[in-house]
């Protein structure tokens, strides 16, 4: 049988991930894979989520199946974290899944059922993993204008040029916050444009929300998506947990339906547990009911806010400390954006015979287009950092 087949390609950012564990330099420094990192390097379990875990450990008493829709309390406290009360929860659905990945797989499957081949629109660029979640689907995909690579900012005058030009039955994927791979946000008044845009075309908006608190604050980084909400009839929202609650490796995240009204909603969400049965049954446990246990503990929500806080304070410093050095040694502002960017990723813009040298010679590994996730910089090591850009550059 196997005959048949040849090798798949390897994911460039997973396989980053064991080139840079291989690599014996003890100076190296990891910019790949997105995950947060603290000043020792290390990926921490948060305290809230420990706590929570130590509850949960002493009450749960049974591991019988969830259901398909998953963990109920945790539904309802993602809800209210990332929509609050922008939008009538009577249109609204939501099913626990795995990992921000694992929503965006039943959601594309869900708009292959409601329109079987349909047009997915995502930026230029995006997170490379979007583009065969939705082919696998069966969907179509294009890309719409985003990223200036002159500015590293948002082409935002062309992007909302080519949303103007769609209609119902496309489909556009936003980034809820903090984008992948660019770093590049929309504004406030970017998002109100956004929002008017989709109300006019009637083209379906799929927000993956995956980094909600890692750019400005949990409120701040909902604007899009609230705003979104309140003037479309129909939105489809990919949740993660894996960021802001260093869940990473628990897979939790959810599929969010929000339809023209609740009989819509209901059967568009039998569809979504239809789907779900048909993949894997159900969502594990743990990762959810480490959220609903922190979301619904006034303590331990407080806690999880202040580390969350915290992590993203560091980004900000590093962001503001690396900018700040490579303009004092270079005496220019050509990487002033870094501080501008939200979230762990920017763009740096960098040809791919500079990004692989750095690798060679430095021993600081990003993504082959540039991508930097600046959690991994060490801030006693922002200065070599910048000596290592600028000396690659010439
Ligand atoms: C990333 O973009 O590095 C993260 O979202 C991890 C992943 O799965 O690619």
């Amino acid at each position: 049988m196997f005959e048949t087949l040849s090798k798949a390609p390897g994911d460039k950012i997973l396989a980053l991930m064991g080139e840079y564990a291989a690599d014996p330099r003890p100076t190296k420094i990891d910019l790949g894979v997105g995950v947060y990192k603290d000043e020792q390097g290390v990926t921490p379990i948060m305290s809230s989520v420990k706590k929570a875990e130590q509850k949960i450990l002493a009450q749960g008493k049974t591991k019988t199946y969830l259901g398909i829709a998953g963990n109920k309390g945790y539904g309802a406290a993602v809800l209210d974290l990332a929509l609050a009360d922008s939008i009538d929860r009577s249109r609204v659905r939501i099913a626990q899944a795995p990992g921000g990945t694992g929503s965006l797989w039943v959601l594309m499957q869900l708009v292959n059922r409601a329109k079987p081949g349909a047009t997915v629109w995502v930026s230029d660029p995006t997170w490379p993993n979007h583009n065969p979640i939705a082919e696998n689907s069966g969907l179509v995909v294009k890309t719409y204008p985003y990223f200036d690579t002159a500015t590293r900012g948002v082409k935002f005058d062309q992007m909302l040029a080519a949303l103007d030009t769609m209609g119902p039955g496309d489909v556009v994927l936003l980034h809820g916050c903090c984008h992948n791979p660019t770093g590049a946000n929309l504004t406030n008044a970017q998002w109100d444009q956004v929002a008017a845009s989709l109300a006019r075309t009637g083209a379906l908006p799929f927000i993956d929300l995956a980094y909600l608190g890692f750019g400005d604050g949990l409120l701040e980084d909902a604007y899009g998506t609230r705003k979104v909400l309140s003037v479309v009839p129909e939105a489809l929202i990919a949740f993660s947990g894996s960021k802001n609650f260093g869940l990473y490796r628990e897979r939790v995240g959810a599929a969010i339906i929000v339809a023209r009204d609740a009989a819509q909603a209901d059967v568009a969400q039998s569809q979504l547990l239809n789907i779900i049965r048909g993949a894997y049954s159900q969502p594990p446990d743990h990762g959810a009911e480490i959220i609903r246990t922190i979301l619904e503990d006034a303590e331990l929500r407080a806690e999880w806010e202040a580390e969350l806080n915290m992590m993203r304070a560091r980004m900000i410093r590093l962001r503001e400390k690396l900018s700040a050095a490579i303009r004092t040694k270079s005496n220019s502002a050509d990487f002033d954006f870094i501080a501008d960017h939200r979230g762990m990723f920017s763009l740096l813009g960098l040809p791919n015979s500079v990004v692989e040298h750095l690798k060679a010679t430095n021993g600081v590994y990003m993504i082959g287009d540039s991508r930097i996730n600046v959690a991994g910089i060490p801030e006693d090591r922002v200065d070599d950092l910048a000596d290592a850009f600028l000396s690659a550059m010439k």
